[in-house]
């Protein structure tokens, strides 16, 4: 079975198609390398032996598309493609809906060209918006966002509902994470956001490894058990199967599913930087800053969806978590 996935070299994408190699698949990588580096399908290859196909394209280009799909008998797509910084997102909103909308656009037109039915989204927890209590379930309203980013993610939901509304043949799988960190057990993938880090574990790494002054967390007044907001981190490598289950469930299903790929627990900034500092045997430099506009004090999954439809569910531990984050870390500090 051959699988498009866009945004591949990316860092969920490539730790996607490590999983998908490891389990049999033909991976063909489409990524502009707006936001990832070709690097990474060097180091692709050096962990599975394979060197997936690689096209460096823009999703919203349908020429372009059109070629991947000539030159390849596509079987499903798995689209992490798309601009994806929260607070970017504010200040760039019109790139954020053209980019992530058109690519998404261009590929079902392009999918529908070539009779490939079978699409999995990297959706996030963000669609709940503030209104849903906790824990998350899929039923719940998910209409709303508190930025441009998680607006296209509502988005595109819409339009991947609508659209296999159109054509009950389609299954698209909607996964919604929640906050993904860690690393490739190698130390060969990770979390390498271009320039200062938005979110929490890439950049507590990258104090770890010299290269920032502190961590500053952002509030330590929420209404939370030690005043820090609570997240639902998941290890991306259990992201990564968590796609290739999809992909299973795809196989042999049509319509569209939401699905929460999250490990159901809440962990807070503090526990997160205590695990850190713990596994890896480092103090950390910290400070209690203000709240950062937009956060909420906490929220996480409830994951049985997942583990019912799909078999799945998040293996890792908090400390894997912080463990392998360093491992990639020290690596490309060096
Ligand atoms: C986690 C916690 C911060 C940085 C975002 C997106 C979401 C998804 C995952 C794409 C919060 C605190 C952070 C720092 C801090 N991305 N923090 N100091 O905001 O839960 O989710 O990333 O899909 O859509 O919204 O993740 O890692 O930014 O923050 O104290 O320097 O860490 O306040 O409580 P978030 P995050």
């Amino acid at each position: 079975m051959k699988v498009l996935v866009t945004g591949g070299a990316g860092y969920i994408g490539s730790h996607t198609v490590v999983e998908l190699i490891n389990a049999e698949y033909s991976v063909v990588i489409a990524d502009d390398l707006s936001n990832a580096r070709h690097e990474v399908i060097d180091r692709v290859q050096a962990i599975t032996g394979t060197r997936p196909l690689f096209y460096q394209i823009n999703c919203a280009d349908k020429r372009e598309l059109q070629t991947v799909f000539t030159r390849n008998e596509i079987d499903a797509v798995i689209h992490f493609a798309g601009f994806k910084a929260v607070g970017e997102s504010v200040h760039k909103p019109l790139q954020y809906y053209r980019n992530n909308l058109d690519s998404t656009m261009t590929l079902l037109e392009v999918m529908e060209e070539f009779g490939c039915k079978k699409f999995i989204f990297s959706s996030s927890a963000t669609v709940y918006g503030p209104e849903n209590p906790h824990p998350y379930k899929e039923e719940m309203p998910a209409i709303q966002s508190s930025s441009p980013y998680g607006w296209t993610k509502v988005m595109i939901e819409r339009i991947l509902t609508d659209y296999t509304t159109a054509h009950p043949d389609f299954c698209a799988v909607l996964l919604r994470y929640f906050n993904p960190i860690g690393a490739h057990e190698s130390g060969l993938l990770g979390d390498d956001p271009n320039g200062i880090p938005n979110n929490l574990m890439p950049y507590i790494a990258r104090v770890a490894a010299g290269q920032l002054e502190k961590l500053t967390i952002f509030g330590g007044d929420y209404p939370t058990p030690d005043g820090t907001c609570q997240r639902d981190y998941l290890h991306v490598v259990d992201l990564a199967v968590g796609h290739l289950k999809a992909l299973e469930y795809a196989k042999s299903h049509v319509g569209v599913e939401a699905i929460n790929l999250g490990t159901g627990n809440g962990v807070s900034v503090f526990e997160l930087v205590q695990a850190f500092e713990k596994v890896n045997n480092i103090k950390l430099n910290y400070i209690i800053g203000p709240r950062r506009d937009g956060d909420l004090p906490a929220f996480w999954a409830d994951a049985t969806k997942a583990k019912a439809l799909l078999g799945w569910e998040a293996t890792h531990t908090i400390e894997d978590m912080c463990e392998s984050a360093w491992g990639f870390a020290k690596n490309t500090s060096l």
